[in-house]
């Protein structure tokens, strides 16, 4: 949660709150990973001393896998700690058995360099999807990659 409350921009409304984070995780398809500042992978649930840099939350259902929500503390960004994070979640689950991981991100989303460069692809588009916090519409796009 220090992480999510740092990470995103209130004007997308896209941070989850605490509750949300802790309905998602009490189900055995919903993963989470918390790295340090190093890209280590540490223990998210308070019992370590390395303070967090950065998560992914992804959920999966078959062999596909959902990459639900990544963040990195502002002060540790461009050094490939968001790159580290997906390569682990790339491990994981290929070891779940998963061979295709989807994400969703709102229109003009600079997250969008970081996928594209670990090989997502765009592959549909929802108008209007995701509304701000000022009631504005931004188009959601999808992108796949396989694993
Ligand atoms: C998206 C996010 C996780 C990226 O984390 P990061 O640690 O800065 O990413 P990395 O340093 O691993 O970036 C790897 C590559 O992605 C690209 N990239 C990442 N952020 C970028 C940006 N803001 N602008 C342009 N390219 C970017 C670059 O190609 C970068 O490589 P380079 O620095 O060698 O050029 C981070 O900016 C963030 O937390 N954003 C707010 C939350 C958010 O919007 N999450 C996505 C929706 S859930």
């Amino acid at each position: 949660m220090a992480v999510m409350e740092t990470a995103f921009d209130p004007a997308y409304g896209e941070a989850w709150n605490r509750r949300q984070v802790a309905d998602a995780l009490s189900m055995p398809s919903t993963h989470a990973l918390v790295v340090d500042a190093d890209g280590a992978i540490i223990a998210g649930d308070g019992t370590t001393t390395r303070a967090p840099a950065g998560f992914v939350l992804s959920r999966h259902v078959l062999d596909e896998e959902e990459l639900l929500l990544i963040a990195v503390v502002p002060g540790c960004r461009r050094r490939g700690v968001g790159e580290t994070l997906i390569n682990h979640l790339f491990d994981a689950a290929r070891g779940r058995g998963i061979t295709r991981i989807y994400l969703e991100m709102r229109r003009g989303n600079p997250a969008l360099h970081l996928y594209r460069k670990l090989g997502f692809t765009p592959i549909g588009e929802r108008p209007n999807y995701y509304r701000m916090a000022n009631g504005e519409r931004i188009d959601a796009i999808t992108f796949g990659c396989s694993i």
